[in-house]
């Protein structure tokens, strides 16, 4: 992947971030694409929208280590702008791949750009985050990415009820 050229992103970024964590991950978390500090890191959320996605997993009771974290992009659009849908087309068969090899329970897609690329094109976190989908026995949830709780405190209780309720099917899955 390093040197992919599918589409313009990989010749502005430093790294490629593909994705990290347990490969046999019972839950997936899906994010935009890298922002500054996951490209010079070549890991995905490791700046401050990542540091409080982490804080948010462990306040379900889970790790950084036990989830598989991905983004629909591999590489940062500049200036973090949103990717082009070429730009996410071009890179969504390294998720769907992802995906497939690990096998994920549950998804939860952050943010509008992932539930656009995975749920439906019309997508919109406001309107349609918090709500389960089933498919291929796959259950996916929308919530709001973290760098949105950064920029407006108003959206954390949804969001906690969100991750409340992640935390809910999650037991129930492994109670099943
Ligand atoms: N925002 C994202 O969507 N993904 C990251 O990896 C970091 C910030």
């Amino acid at each position: 992947m390093e040197g992919c050229a599918r589409c313009p992103l990989r010749a502005g970024a430093h790294r490629v971030v593909l994705g990290e964590g347990d490969p046999h991950a019972g839950i997936m978390f899906i994010g935009e694409g890298p922002g500054a500090e996951e490209d010079r890191q070549g890991r995905p959320f490791v700046g401050p929208a990542g540091q409080l996605l982490t804080r948010m997993i462990e306040a379900i009771g889970l790790t950084r280590e036990e989830v598989y974290i991905a983004n629909v992009v591999k590489c940062r659009p500049p200036g973090n702008r949103t990717p082009a849908p070429e730009e996410a087309a071009a890179c969504l068969p390294f998720l769907r791949a992802q995906v497939a090899l690990i096998r994920p329970k549950i998804i939860v897609l952050l943010g509008s750009t992932a539930g656009r690329y995975t749920l439906s094109p019309d997508f919109r976190v406001t309107r349609d985050r918090g709500v389960w989908t089933e498919r291929k026995g796959v259950w996916m949830i929308a919530t709001y990415h973290p760098s949105a709780l950064l920029r407006d405190e108003n959206y954390k209780p949804a969001a906690w009820r969100d991750f409340k309720a992640i935390r809910a099917k999650w037991r129930e899955i492994q109670g099943a």
